[in-house]
């Protein structure tokens, strides 16, 4: 009895010594304080409000004297769902040859620069999968407009990549998103020449960009297919009236599985993002001493390299990595494409790659009026196979074809201005490490690999728009190519990190003199 009544006169003086700071405990402030700091920060990232907004139209950079562009323009104040003036663009189906009889068609939206000195630059965006719609990347990347995972309505984006020069976003190849026909292509030269094809009618309409410099850049299978389109853009030089510089990609399927997936799946399970329990840290330790991948790393990924790298001793065919049973036990919401996520599971209005949404943005008929896009239904990633049977048989870009003496983006990049190779570091489906081997492994401008080590700790950002200011990751350029490696983002990394993708392609567009902009 007297130790309750002392726990009682203990916690009824706490209490007013609580009450005497204003009914706050010292913390509880603090935690409070950052959250208004956070909450300003983020209005000042997120732009300006629908209210704040002029009622002036905004005007477009560009116009097309073509009578025939007129009707792939897209009104920006009436997109569903945006509250704000996007601005004018252009969207659409267009064949991707002139053969009036042609029923293979590809989906643009075309995005003027809304800078009028960056007229002189397209770039050109797709996504991966292969059949993954490059809308995605528009809506939840490097567009204007960012309704990204648990925003409840769209953004203005303040680091959209048409600031820096015109963009076009293309569902391709035949056979993603809205674009039309059978796919029967049976690699990645032809899935070229689909779009070269697209291309040579694109500038029948919209001529005012003939001539103007191109960047391909991509995500993820973007990996196989930016290489390939440049390839064969360099080695058919007459069939584009465009003038191709150079190439980024992001996240990129490069070279095997095994490498880019399982060699380095167990140093990125060790880098403290996965509390496993330690009997089963213990057991992927086993696995990874059995499969020959524990020491492969510091043995063979040395800079310059010792000489063609090998295959771990016995490597067993489709090997993989820490089984999802596992990751979703500890994590209910774990994604693969963020593996920092947990709880709640955010919605995306993409439906991808989660599945709690309402609708799926782009499936919705209001919206393909709004763009000129047909009423079927629309997939993010498309469910049959965007290659003829048989799949993709291109071999990888970082790989050298037998036969061949360089692989295919080893020559892109001796024919380019500039070359980007990004990764992030919180993205499991393709680990950056694996990225560091297969560029390790390839060769090009007459050497293997980087010579020099990759500085850590040298991406630095200094983003006038959100006031981000510090060190991003890692990057590394020798004979052209540059390696970039961002903290702080998974798969899709302009829309985790957009301030240091923003960074990045301003430096592939020559805008400034390294990926840092700090
Ligand atoms: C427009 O682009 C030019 C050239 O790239 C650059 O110097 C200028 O700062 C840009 N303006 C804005 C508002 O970003
Ligand atoms: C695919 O089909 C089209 C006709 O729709 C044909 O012109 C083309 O040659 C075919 N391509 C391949 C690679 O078979
Ligand atoms: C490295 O390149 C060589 C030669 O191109 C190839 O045989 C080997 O499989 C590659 N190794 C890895 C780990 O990709
Ligand atoms: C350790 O983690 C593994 C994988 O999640 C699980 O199967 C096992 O039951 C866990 N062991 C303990 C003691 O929690
Ligand atoms: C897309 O919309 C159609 C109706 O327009 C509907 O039948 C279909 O189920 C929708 N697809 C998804 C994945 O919501
Ligand atoms: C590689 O082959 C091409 C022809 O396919 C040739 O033009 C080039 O000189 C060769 N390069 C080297 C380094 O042997």
């Amino acid at each position: 009895m007297a130790r309750l009544e002392s726990l009682l006169v203990f916690l009824s003086s706490f209490l007013s010594f609580v009450w005497a700071l204003g009914g706050a405990i010292p913390e509880m402030e603090e935690a409070m304080q950052i959250q208004r700091e956070q909450l300003a920060r983020f209005s000042s990232f997120l732009g300006p409000t629908a209210q704040s907004q002029s009622h002036t139209k905004r005007q477009s950079t560009m116009t097309f004297s073509n009578p025939a562009a007129e009707a792939f323009l897209v009104d920006g104040t009436t997109i569903p769902d945006v509250n704000f003036d996007a601005g004018p663009s252009w969207a659409g189906l267009l064949p991707i040859s002139g053969d009036p009889d042609e029923t293979r068609k590809l989906f643009f939206w075309f995005w003027p620069t809304t800078n009028a000195s960056n007229t002189k630059d397209l770039i050109f965006w797709t996504n991966g999968g292969p059949g993954c719609s490059s809308l995605e990347g528009f809506l939840q990347e490097n567009g204007p407009i960012s309704w990204s995972w648990g925003q409840a309505e769209p953004t203005p984006n303040p680091f959209a990549w048409n600031q820096l020069a015109h963009m076009i976003w293309v569902e391709q190849p035949v056979g993603t998103g809205f674009s039309q026909g059978t796919p029967n292509i049976t690699n990645d030269d032809e899935l070229a020449a689909q779009l070269v094809g697209f291309f040579g009618q694109f500038l029948e309409i919209f001529h005012e960009l003939k001539g103007n410099d191109l960047w391909l850049t991509g995500e993820s299978y973007a990996g196989f297919y930016v290489p390939r389109i440049a390839n064969f853009i360099y080695e058919n030089p007459d069939l584009l009236d465009l003038s191709l510089q150079g190439i980024y990609i992001a996240d990129p399927s490069l070279t095997y599985g095994v490498v880019q997936e399982d060699i380095p799946a167990l140093r990125f399970a060790n880098q403290n993002v996965f509390p496993f329990n330690s009997s089963f840290m213990a057991q992927l330790q086993a696995a990874s001493d059995a499969c020959g991948y524990t020491d492969y790393l510091d043995q063979f990924i040395t800079y310059p390299p010792a000489g063609p790298i090998p295959f771990p001793v016995g490597v067993p065919e489709g090997s993989t990595s820490a089984s999802a049973q596992c990751r979703l036990s500890l994590n209910p919401v774990f994604n693969i494409y963020r593996v920092t996520d947990t709880f709640p599971n955010l919605w995306s209005v993409l439906g991808f790659p989660r599945s709690t949404q309402e609708f799926i943005y782009f499936n919705r008929t209001d919206v393909q009026d709004a763009i000129h896009a047909p009423h079927i239904n629309w997939e993010i990633c498309a469910s049959k196979s965007v290659y003829a049977a048989g799949g993709d048989k291109s071999v990888a870009s970082m790989l050298t074809a037998a036969g061949a003496n360089i692989s295919t983006l080893g020559n892109v990049i001796e024919k380019s201005v500039r070359t980007v190779v990004a990764h992030g570091l919180a993205d499991m489906i393709l680990i950056a490490e694996g990225t560091r081997i297969a560029i390790q492994n390839m060769t090009w401008g007459g050497l293997q690999g980087f010579q020099t080590p990759i500085e850590p700790e040298s991406f630095v950002v200094d983003s006038p728009v959100a006031g981000v200011q510090g060190v991003y990751g890692n990057t590394h350029t020798e004979r052209g190519l540059t390696y970039i490696e961002f903290y702080y983002s998974g798969h899709m990394t302009p829309q985790f990190v957009p301030w240091a993708a923003f960074s990045a392609i301003s430096f592939l567009l020559g805008k400034q003199d390294s990926p840092s902009s700090g």
